[in-house]
């Protein structure tokens, strides 16, 4: 489903799908409406099964009732029955601590038992979505006990699917990497980010590879920077105690954000193959300019909300959440200025903002090109003058929730006399007809599923990654912000993030919409 290889377009290998920690919300949410829609579309293999770990004390009986109530109320379209029965009768539970290793001796048992009775070739997808202070612990105990043994053909498969966050800073994430790299091979492991499991973010590399026109002024001679937003209208809601933790750097920008940027700015791969293709993203992340503790305070803003309306919803300031300290330094929002120093971007900034409780949501990618040098058309009396007047041309990929892609360019309006207006290319997703809805995560499970790790992280991309947030961090935690909470809930975030970029004598655009125009 992620390239055009042949050989990835087809129903995923026969195998168990191991969920740890499957009363969380990831698993009703998102995994197994996501495995229903699979089946659905014929993508599953006809030999699978899933087994839930967990540490509630239920039966098998019990969960496949909680599960039946769940996909009724989160599947991404009306449930048919027959198809959902289907999955229903292949859930199994196995209950246990994390920490325990007998856990792992009963789901070892289970394993045999149910990969006989469902044919599943003895390939396991094992799906980490617990709290990542138990990450280490499972892989361990996996190790201790063989579950991830192959043998050197890979051939039965057995696959890891890590959750973020991958570490908490460059050190930790180091750590996490040795420990993980003790148990499994690097091709056993695929650090999910669902971020590029998003349909208008797969198209990014189609849109800039499958097309001639946008290499050769993709670079510092014709754009004058670039600006990616993730914003939400969302406030931490119930995830207090773990956002306290996080953050908008490590929870959204290092990873999700810091992707967008590498593919915004990578080279063309020489294939589509998985490392082809994770190797420009690695250039990439290793080619941003780590930042010294007198930049950071120069090229970076936090914030945190207070009180407002975000999204048509009363928030109570980010202070006040459930399970979050009265006198929190944690950032809801935050806006860097970052540059890829290489010799494509050289000189060129990338503006990053990401925020919760901010006056809209939207994932977007902004690439502002350099003006014309002349500008006639803004000129008086017909003279030439710089160009500095007119609009800049723009090319904005759009994630969330608009999906597509526009160029803003100059055209003369319709009449007798020579004036201009800025008009939109546009490119609109739904030009292709309506998808079937999807939770995002059917991509990246099924390219588990048939081996193709390339929308997955790699261990050197999350260090690297780390590497860029870990000083921002580190000058961040030791001068707490004194003007926390800064930015009413359901504004743009901090005056000081406008001004970031207004420095420069430039301007973060928020009011970018694509046409509605299709069926
Ligand atoms: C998650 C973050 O990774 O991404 C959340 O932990 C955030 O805090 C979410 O809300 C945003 O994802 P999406 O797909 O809704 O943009």
């Amino acid at each position: 489903m992620s390239n055009s290889h042949a050989q990835y377009e087809r129903p995923g290998d026969p195998c168990i799908f191991v969920i740890y920690g499957s009363s969380g919300d990831l698993t009703k949410r998102k995994l197994l409406p996501a495995l229903y829609n699979l089946l659905l579309h014929n993508l599953l293999s006809d030999n699978f099964a899933i087994i839930c770990v967990a540490r509630r004390d239920l039966t098998q009986e019990q969960v496949r009732a909680q599960f039946d109530q769940d996909i009724h109320q989160f599947a991404t379209q009306k449930v048919d029955e027959v198809i959902w029965a289907k999955l229903k009768d292949r859930l199994y539970y196995c209950k246990g601590e994390f920490d325990n290793r007998q856990t792992y001796e009963t789901l070892n048992g289970m394993l045999t038992e149910v990969g006989q009775k469902h044919h599943t070739q003895g390939n396991v997808l094992f799906y980490l979505s617990t709290p990542p202070e138990y990450f280490d612990h499972i892989i361990k105990n996996m190790g201790l006990v063989g579950l991830t043994q192959q043998n050197d053909h890979g051939t039965p498969w057995k696959r890891v699917i890590i959750e973020k966050p991958f570490g908490y800073d460059l050190e930790s994430a180091k750590a996490l990497n040795a420990s993980v790299r003790q148990v499994l091979h690097e091709d056993q492991i695929y650090r999910i980010d669902h971020y590029l499991g998003k349909e208008t973010v797969q198209n990014m590399m189609v849109f800039r590879f499958g097309n001639g026109i946008f290499e050769p002024v993709w670079n510092r001679r014709f754009i004058d920077h670039v600006q990616i937003t993730t914003a939400e209208t969302v406030g931490v809601e119930t995830r207090g105690a773990f956002y306290e933790k996080a953050g908008v750097l490590r929870d959204v920008i290092q990873n999700h954000m810091f992707m967008l940027l590498a593919l915004t700015a990578m080279d063309p791969p020489s294939s589509l193959r998985a490392d082809a293709v994770r190797n420009e993203k690695m250039k990439v992340l290793e080619s941003i300019r780590p930042m010294t503790p007198e930049e950071v305070i120069q090229n970076t803003v936090r914030g945190q909300y207070d009180a407002g309306v975000a999204g048509g919803k009363n928030y109570p300031a980010y202070r006040g959440e459930k399970n979050v300290s009265p006198t929190s330094n944690t950032e809801t929002f935050a806006a860097l200025k970052l540059y890829v120093d290489n010799w494509r971007w050289a000189g060129v900034p990338f503006y990053l903002r990401s925020g919760k409780c901010l006056a809209e949501r939207k994932t977007e990618i902004v690439v502002q090109f350099r003006r014309a040098p002349l500008a006639f058309f803004g000129g008086q009396e017909g003279n030439a003058s710089l160009a500095s007047d007119l609009g800049p041309n723009r090319l904005i990929m759009s994630i969330q929730p608009d999906e597509g892609i526009s160029i803003e360019m100059l055209a003369k309006t319709p009449g007798a006399f020579i004036r201009t207006q800025s008009v939109n290319l546009e490119f609109n997703y739904k030009d292709f007809g309506t998808n079937p809805p999807s939770t995002g995560y059917e991509t990246l499970i099924h390219d588990c599923m048939v081996g193709d790790p390339t929308l997955f992280h790699r261990t050197d991309m999350v260090e690297a990654a780390w590497a860029v947030a870990t000083p921002i961090l580190d000058v961040w935690k030791s001068l707490p912000a004194r003007d926390f909470p800064n930015y009413p809930a359901g504004s743009w975030g901090p005056a000081a993030a406008d001004r970031l970029i207004e420095q420069d004598g430039r301007k973060w655009v928020n009011d970018h919409k694509l046409k509605q125009q299709a069926c």
